[in-house]
């Protein structure tokens, strides 16, 4: 199995930042001049914005990077900027922060969480590992850096299935903290994966009789899913892969339509790579608008120019615990190249 590269040491911090609120401002400009200020103050910090698909259309237009978690990982792992702001959920930046110790890695909203992280404290997840010490533990990146710190190897949806298979088969596998991404990945491997049983809020709210009604009214739509759906929903997926993979099937299907389940913000990268396909959004499953996730959501135009301005809120992380959680990203980085 290959081993992670020795653990990075803490680069000096960055000293050239200018000082506080560099545009001069203390309140953002009005809407339509959010984008301008946005883009001056990006240069101004020598900043790179990163995305994920699951942001509002409007950061999207203004990120550098739009990715799926594994791109931006790699992205901000290879990045020369002085600052990083992450438009996403807290874990994604913090995994930024892991890699960039340096770097000053901002978020829009110190709030955005994300289920799957919240719902995997790492005094239960210790305790689970204790009742398994002879398994190989793999985490998906939707995890804290103290969860990260208690793992062997670091996943995305888009390399679970690849990694999975390059662990020796006469190891136990524990798989946390998403059940419905390990349940999928158990299946296309065949190794019988011991799962933390956490999962998704958007993505369990998908509506089964929502989906089969799309189904009758589309015949010709290809449904396409995101493996944190539940097994009964992916089993009536023709596609299933991460939302990288889902954008590159729009784009590379003969199908006119498709019926997508996962998070609608990806619908906007979609129709700008595949304008003249038709995109069918599934609802919740009474008709809410839960599929967007409301973590992703708290980040707005606004409060990107905020963070820019002010340099906060930034992630700030325990040497220790970055050192110990930087282990299975590397791990990850290295088995995936
Ligand atoms: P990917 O970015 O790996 O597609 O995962 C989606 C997700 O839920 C991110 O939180
Ligand atoms: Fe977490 Fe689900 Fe939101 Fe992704 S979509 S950040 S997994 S709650």
């Amino acid at each position: 199995m290959p081993s992670a590269s020795a653990a990075a040491a803490a680069p000096a911090p960055v000293q050239s930042l200018p000082p506080l609120n560099p545009s001069g401002l203390t309140s953002p400009p009005a809407a339509a001049d959010l984008p301008a200020a946005i883009e001056a103050l990006r240069r101004q910090r020598k900043a790179v914005i990163l995305a994920h698909y699951y942001q509002e259309p409007e950061i999207q237009d203004i990120a550098d990077v739009i990715g799926d978690s594994l791109e931006l990982s790699r992205r901000a792992a290879a990045t020369d900027a002085e600052v990083i702001l992450f438009c996403g959920v807290h874990f994604m930046a913090e995994t930024a922060k892991i890699l960039n110790p340096g770097r000053t890695v901002l978020v829009p909203d110190l709030a955005a969480g994300c289920s799957l992280a919240d719902g995997c404290p790492a005094d239960a997840f210790a305790a689970f590992r204790a009742q398994h010490p002879d398994h190989y533990v793999v985490s998906y990146i939707n995890c804290s850096a103290a969860v990260k710190a208690q793992s062997d190897l670091i996943c995305t949806s888009s390399n679970a299935v690849a990694l999975v298979r390059q662990l020796p088969e006469d190891r136990p596998i524990l798989f946390a903290p998403d059940a419905n991404l390990g349940r999928w990945v158990a299946r296309l491997t065949g190794r019988a994966l011991t799962l933390w049983p956490g999962s998704c809020i958007v993505h369990e709210t998908f509506s089964e009789q929502a989906l089969l009604q799309l189904q009758l009214e589309h015949p010709e739509a290809e449904v396409i899913a995101h493996p944190e759906c539940q097994p009964h929903l992916l089993d009536l997926a023709d596609f299933i892969g991460s939302t990288s993979k889902l954008l590159e099937r729009v784009q590379s299907s003969p199908a006119p339509s498709f019926i997508v389940l996962t998070e609608p913000g990806i619908l906007h990268q979609m129709h700008l790579r595949a304008p003249h396909k038709t995109l069918l959004a599934v609802p919740g499953s009474d008709g809410c608008s839960c599929n967007a996730c409301p973590y992703m959501r708290l980040n707005t135009l606004e409060k990107v120019w905020h963070a820019l301005a002010t340099l906060e809120p930034a992630i700030e992380l325990e040497e220790e615990l970055r050192l110990r959680a930087l282990v299975p990203i590397q791990r990850m980085l290295a088995m995936s190249a």
